[in-house]
C-alpha cells in the first residue's frame, strides 16, 4: 500500500494536487475538510457543530475528525492506498492514525510538505474566496487566524513524522504540474523501494 500524508498549511495546493495524484496512482484522497463541509451540506448535527468552528478559522475536536477517517478507512478495505489531505493536524491525530493503521498492517509510506509563505496563501485564499462560497476564504481575520492555528497545532506534526525518518518537503511555488511533477517523483521512489 501507498499511503501518503500531504501536509502544509492552509492554500498551500494540498486538495489540487491531491486531485491529480489519485488518478495518477489510484489511491483514494480522504480530505477531513471535505469530509466536514459534506456533512455541513447534509445538516447534520456533527456538520452544524463543526461549522461555528470552521467559520472562524479554529480547528474541530480531534475525536470528531479520528473518528470519520477511521469510518472511511474500514469503508475502503481493499484500497491500494490513500492520501490524507489535511489530516493529522493535531499530534494527537497523528498518533491515533499511527494506531489505525497498525491494525491494517499499512503504515504511512510518508509525508510531503508543500513549503508556501503566508503572503502567497492569503493570496489564494482571498482569491478563491470571491467565488468558492467557503466562509473560511472570504475574510482576512479568519485566513490569519486558519494560519496562526497551522503554526501553533499542526506544524509540529512535521516533527513527528521526521522523528520516524518519513518527512519530506518541497517548494509549493510555482505551476501546478511543476509541483505534481516533483511529488511524483518522491511517490515513484517510495514505490521503487517498497
Ligand atoms: P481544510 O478544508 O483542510 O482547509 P485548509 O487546509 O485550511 O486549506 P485548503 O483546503 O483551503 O488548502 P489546500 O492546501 O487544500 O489548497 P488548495 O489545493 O485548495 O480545512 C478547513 C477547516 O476544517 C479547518 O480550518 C478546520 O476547522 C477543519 N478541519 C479540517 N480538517 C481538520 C482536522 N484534521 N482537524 C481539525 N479540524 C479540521 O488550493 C488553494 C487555492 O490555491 C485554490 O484556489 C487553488 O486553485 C490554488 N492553487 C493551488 N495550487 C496552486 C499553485 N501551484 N499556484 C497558484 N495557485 C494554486
Ligand atoms: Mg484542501
Amino acid at each position: 500500500m501507498l499511503n501518503l500524508v500531504l501536509f502544509g498549511p492552509p492554500g498551500a495546493g494540498k486538495g489540487t494536487q491531491s486531485q491529480k495524484l489519485i488518478e495518477k496512482y489510484g489511491l483514494i484522497h480522504l480530505s477531513t475538510g471535505d469530509l466536514l463541509r459534506g456533512e455541513i451540506s447534509q445538516g447534520t448535527e456533527l456538520g452544524l457543530e463543526a461549522k461555528k468552528l470552521m467559520d472562524q478559522g479554529i480547528l474541530v475536536p480531534d475525536e470528531v475528525v479520528i473518528g470519520m477517517i477511521s469510518h472511511k478507512l474500514d469503508a475502503n478495505k481493499d484500497a491500494k492506498g490513500f492520501i490524507f489531505d489535511g489530516f493529522p493536524r493535531t499530534v494527537a491525530q497523528a498518533e491515533a492514525l499511527d494506531r489505525l493503521l497498525e491494525s491494517k498492517n499499512a503504515p504511512i509510506s510518508g509525508m510531503i510538505a508543500l513549503e508556501v509563505h503566508d503572503k502567497e496563501l492569503e493570496y489564494r485564499l482571498l482569491l478563491r474566496g470571491k467565488d468558492s462560497g467557503r466562509p473560511d476564504d472570504a475574510n482576512p481575520e479568519v485566513i490569519r487566524k486558519r494560519i496562526n492555528e497551522y503554526n501553533d497545532k499542526t506544524a509540529p506534526v512535521a516533527g513527528f513524522y521526521k522523528n520516524q525518518d518519513k518527512f519530506k518537503s518541497i517548494n509549493g511555488i510555482g505551476t501546478v504540474d511543476e509541483i505534481f511533477d516533483a511529488v511524483c517523483r518522491l511517490l515513484d521512489s517510495w514505490l521503487a523501494n517498497q
